[in-house]
C-alpha cells in the first residue's frame, strides 16, 4: 500500500539554509540568526540581502543593495494600467496581475541566473509602490511618486499615506516585513519553487506565491483575524465565542500551525511593536481582547497543540498604522517575496523538476460513449 501524506505533513522534500523553524521550541531562524535579534536590530533590506545571499551584507555590500531596491521602486506604465484597470478588484488578484505585468517591461527572457536575479530585485522593490499606488486610486487619491532618501519600510508609508511615518511607525512597518520576509518551506514557498523547478522564470515563480499565500488558510488569515476581533468585541464575550466554535468545530483564525506546537515566536515581537506604537485605552482594550482570547483558545485546545500564530498580532499592528485590512495580505506579500526569492535561487542551484505523484483510485476500461447516448 503506497504511503499518502495528505497535506504533505512532515514531507522534506529538500535541504534547505534559509531558515529554520523549531516548532517544540517556538523559535525562529534566519539563516543562522535568531528572528528576535533580526526584529530588534536589523532592516528588511538587511534581512533580505541576508535570505538570498545567505550572509550579511558588510557596509558596501548594504549600501549597493539599498541603492539597486531604490533605484527600481517606480512602476512601468503598463503596470500603472493595469492598477488603474483593476482598482476595484481584489487587492490580491491586483497585485498578483500587477507583478505579473513588470515582466512585459523587461528586455530577454529565458533562464539565466544573472537576469533573475535584477529581475528579482525589481519585484522586490515594485511590491510597496503597487500597494501603495492601489490603495490611493481606488481611493480617488493621486498617487504619490516613491522618494529615495527613504527605507524601504519608510517609503512605503509615505506612499501610501502622503505623509513621513513617524520613526515608530516606520520601525513598525520594518519590524513587520522582517518578521514574515521567511518561514522554511511553506504553501506559497512551494507554489514558487515548483513553477521555478521547471525553469519558468521569476515573474512567473513570484506569481505563483503570490497566488497560494491569498488564501485564508495562510496569508489571508490576518485580515480574517481583525474581522474576528471585532466580531467579538470586547474580552468579556470571549468565552461564549470561543465555546461556540469549539462545539462546531470552526477554524479559529490566528491560532494553529502545521509546524508549531507552541506559541510562534513572532507573536512576542508583534506584541512588543503594537506596544511601542501607541498607550491609550483603545489600544489597550485590543490588546486586551487578544490576550483573553489566546487564553481561552489555548486553555481549550492547547493539548491539540492549537497556539496563536503571527497572525493574531499583525493585522491590530497594521491597522495601528492606519493600513486597511483588505491590504494585510499584500503587506504579508511585501514580505515574502524575500522569502520566495530565496527559495527559488536555492532551487535553482541544484534543480530537480518537483513531481511527485498521485494514487489513482478512479475506474479504468470504461467504453467511451457519445454525448448524444449518454
Ligand atoms: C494553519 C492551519 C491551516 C494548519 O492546518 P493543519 O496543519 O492541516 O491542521 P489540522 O487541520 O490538521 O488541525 C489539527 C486539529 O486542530 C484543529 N485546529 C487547527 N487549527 C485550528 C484553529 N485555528 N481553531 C480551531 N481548531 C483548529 C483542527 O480542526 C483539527 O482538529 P481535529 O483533529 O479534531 O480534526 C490551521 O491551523 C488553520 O486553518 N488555522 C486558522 C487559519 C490561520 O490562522 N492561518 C494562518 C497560519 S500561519
Amino acid at each position: 500500500m503506497t504511503d499518502i501524506h495528505k497535506g504533505l505533513e512532515d514531507v522534506h522534500i529538500d535541504t534547505s539554509s534559509i531558515s529554520r523553524v523549531f516548532g517544540d521550541e517556538g523559535k525562529l531562524n534566519y539563516a543562522g540568526y535568531w528572528i528576535s535579534d533580526l526584529a530588534a536590530h536589523s532592516s528588511y533590506e538587511e534581512v533580505t540581502y541576508l535570505l538570498i545571499e545567505g550572509e550579511l551584507p558588510d557596509e558596501d555590500q548594504l549600501a549597493r543593495f539599498e541603492d539597486t531596491l531604490t533605484q527600481h521602486r517606480a512602476l512601468p506604465e503598463q503596470t500603472m494600467t493595469v492598477i488603474k484597470q483593476m482598482k476595484d478588484h481584489n487587492p490580491m488578484d491586483v497585485l498578483r496581475t500587477a507583478v505579473s505585468s513588470l515582466s512585459t517591461a523587461q528586455p530577454g527572457q529565458g533562464f539565466d541566473s544573472g537576469w533573475n536575479k535584477e529581475q528579482a530585485h525589481k519585484i522586490i522593490a515594485a511590491i510597496p509602490t503597487i500597494v501603495a499606488t492601489l490603495d490611493r486610486v481606488r481611493n480617488g487619491k493621486t498617487p504619490i511618486e516613491p522618494r529615495d532618501d527613504l527605507s524601504h519600510a519608510a517609503n512605503f508609508y509615505y506612499m501610501l499615506h502622503d505623509e513621513e511615518p513617524t520613526e515608530t511607525e516606520a520601525e513598525a512597518v520594518d519590524t513587520a516585513l522582517i518578521l514574515y520576509a521567511e518561514h522554511g518551506m511553506n504553501a506559497s514557498t512551494l507554489a514558487a519553487i515548483t513553477t521555478a523547478s521547471t525553469q519558468a522564470n521569476i515573474y512567473s515563480a513570484i506569481t505563483s506565491g503570490i497566488g497560494a499565500l491569498q488564501g485564508p488558510l495562510h496569508g489571508g488569515a490576518t485580515e480574517t483575524v481583525v474581522e474576528t476581533l471585532d466580531t467579538i468585541g470586547s474580552a468579556d464575550q470571549v468565552d461564549a465565542f470561543v465555546e461556540h466554535e469549539v462545539e462546531h468545530h470552526e477554524l479559529i483564525p490566528g491560532f494553529g500551525h502545521r509546524v508549531y506546537n507552541t506559541t510562534d515566536p513572532r507573536c512576542k515581537e508583534f506584541e512588543r511593536v503594537f506596544r511601542d506604537l501607541a498607550e491609550d485605552p483603545e489600544h489597550n482594550e485590543r490588546l486586551d481582547l487578544i490576550e483573553a482570547l489566546r487564553d481561552e483558545v489555548v486553555g481549550e485546545l492547547g493539548d491539540k497543540g492549537i497556539y496563536p500564530n503571527a497572525d493574531l498580532y499583525s493585522g491590530t499592528v497594521y491597522r495601528s498604522l492606519g493600513i486597511e485590512p483588505d491590504l494585510y495580505t499584500c503587506m504579508f506579500t511585501m514580505a515574502r517575496v524575500a522569502g520566495w526569492t530565496a527559495h527559488v535561487f536555492e532551487q535553482w542551484d541544484d534543480n530537480r523538476i518537483l513531481r511527485p505523484r498521485v494514487q489513482y483510485t478512479g475506474e479504468t476500461g470504461k467504453a467511451y460513449v457519445p454525448p448524444s447516448e449518454r
